[in-house]
């Protein structure tokens, strides 16, 4: 039947435990090249230094302003932190449009936009008069040298601004802000998305030292070993480090298990050769596999009657919404009519059984990926602590994990049949990364002023 068709057409994207544990055993081979940066200066993985190297102990307070940019929305917070015994947080925060022409424009173009989105925020709250410490959530890989000094390696995802790969995003938006000469601000820290993450939900849940991300993008980060990291000074403690995982197999190392349609979407994407890994799980892809698969099924007549409408031949036509869709609905199936119907198409019950059953193989490949990389980094944390058995929490955001009905419950289970000597808590970040940035500036302006 139908099932079985696709079954055996997308036979190689059904990865079974033993090819996950094999992808688990390669990454966990990754992690400590990227580590040893000396020795492997262009290992794919990067395994970038934070410099933070604490989760919140609780004692943080004050005022602080945030950005987030780099997922769905781009967004400037205030966020107030009390201190007083019982500890409490305030959020404020507004969403601000980036046109893809910005997004894709000059560099300066878009940071004066981002200076601009903060003044308009300031204003509305009416503290442009007041000097306060900024965080700054950048989710793209960034080589840092200290808290607030970040070095953009490469834009991912849909940027691609020009002239800010190898600069200091720190100095950009300072410069930015300058140019208009309204307000002031003390930018404190920049974080990525999978830290501010971490360090949000390590304000709850003590032992967190992971941080996940599965949304438009896939990113990873954990606590580890200052003597593990040769890159930085010192052998003392912890510092997270953001694995960057999206860009695993950017040498060839999964080459085995990508297909056509991988390779597809990477051609036709902005970063062609890189973030291969992420090309395979996250929210920016999904649908466009999809897609894809239903074009090629189609053209070799095993769909539609070999018809195709034009819309289904557009780019970016089936979202990674709609495969959440029909995954979601308890009759999936008139939920991929409705899809197919809006692109055009006139779909038999059969075309709309496979469609289901697509959906399904793409989003299980990418929760089943997920936990592949995730069990190494568990193994890893739990080898550097010498435990018998690890228990450990996972923060958790992204529109895919957040929004596809099964995925969050799929990477779960699997992640525990991989590892399954692990107590593993899986805690999603409620307020997005304004309060890991808030945390993480907390801390530092804490030290800063512990050590005056
Ligand atoms: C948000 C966080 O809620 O989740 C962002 O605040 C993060 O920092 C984002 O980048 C990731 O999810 P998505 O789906 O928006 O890419
Ligand atoms: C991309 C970015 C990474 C970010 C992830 C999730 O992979 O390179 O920095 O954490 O997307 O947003």
């Amino acid at each position: 039947d139908q099932v079985q068709k696709v079954d055996q057409y997308l036979y190689h994207m059904r990865l079974s435990d033993e090819t996950l544990l094999e992808i688990s055993k390669r990454f966990r081979k990754e992690m400590e090249k990227g580590l040893a940066a000396t020795t492997h200066p262009t290992a794919s993985v990067k395994m970038l230094p934070t410099f933070v190297r604490s989760t919140p102990d609780g004692t943080e307070h004050g005022e602080f302003l945030a950005l987030d940019l780099g997922g769905t929305n781009f967004r400037v917070l205030r966020v107030r932190v009390t201190d007083n015994g019982l500890q409490k947080v305030e959020m404020e925060n507004q969403i601000y449009a980036i046109p893809e022409d910005i997004m894709q424009g000059s560099g300066t173009q878009l940071f004066d936009h981002i200076a601009g989105c903060l003044a308009n925020f300031m204003d509305k709250l009416q503290i442009k008069d007041k000097k306060l410490p900024l965080g700054f959530t950048f989710s793209f890989p960034c080589i840092q040298t200290k808290l607030d000094e970040s070095f953009l390696v490469s834009w991912t995802k849909g940027f691609k601004s020009r002239g800010v790969e190898g600069r200091d995003v720190v100095t950009l938006i300072r410069k930015a802000i300058q140019r208009r000469g309204d307000f002031d601000i003390d930018i404190v820290a920049m974080v990525n998305d999978t830290v501010a993450t971490m360090m949000t939900c390590g304000y709850d849940d003590q032992n967190c030292e992971i941080g996940l991300i599965v949304g438009m993008g896939s990113n990873a980060c954990y606590m580890e070993e200052m003597r593990y990291i040769d890159t930085v000074e010192g052998d003392e403690g912890r510092m997270c480090i953001n694995m960057e995982w999206g860009a695993f197999g950017d040498d060839g190392t999964l080459d085995d298990i990508r297909t056509e349609f991988d390779q597809e979407i990477d051609m036709g994407s902005l970063n062609p050769g890189q973030q291969l890994f992420e090309k395979m799980i996250s929210g920016m892809y999904m649908g466009e596999l999809v897609r894809l698969i239903l074009v090629k099924m189609a053209k070799e007549e095993l769909l539609f009657r070999g018809k195709l409408s034009p819309e289904l031949l557009t780019t970016g036509r089936f979202e990674t919404k709609d495969v959440s869709e029909i995954e979601g609905e308890k009759d999936g199936i008139q939920k991929a009519r409705e899809v197919l119907v809006r692109l055009g198409m006139d779909p038999t019950q059969e075309d709309c059984v496979a469609t289901h059953r697509i959906c399904q193989i793409v989003s299980t490949r990418s929760a089943s990926l997920c936990a592949a990389t995730l069990a190494a980094v568990l193994q890893r944390i739990k080898e550097n602590k010498g435990e018998e058995r690890l228990r450990s929490t996972i923060g958790v955001d992204g529109s895919v994990y957040k929004k596809h009905p099964h995925f969050a419950k799929r990477l779960q289970k699997t992640v525990r049949r991989l590892v399954p000597n692990c107590d593993i808590r899986f805690l999603c970040s409620e307020d997005g990364s304004g309060k890991g940035a808030a945390m993480v500036t907390a801390v530092a302006y804490r030290l800063a002023y512990q050590h005056r």
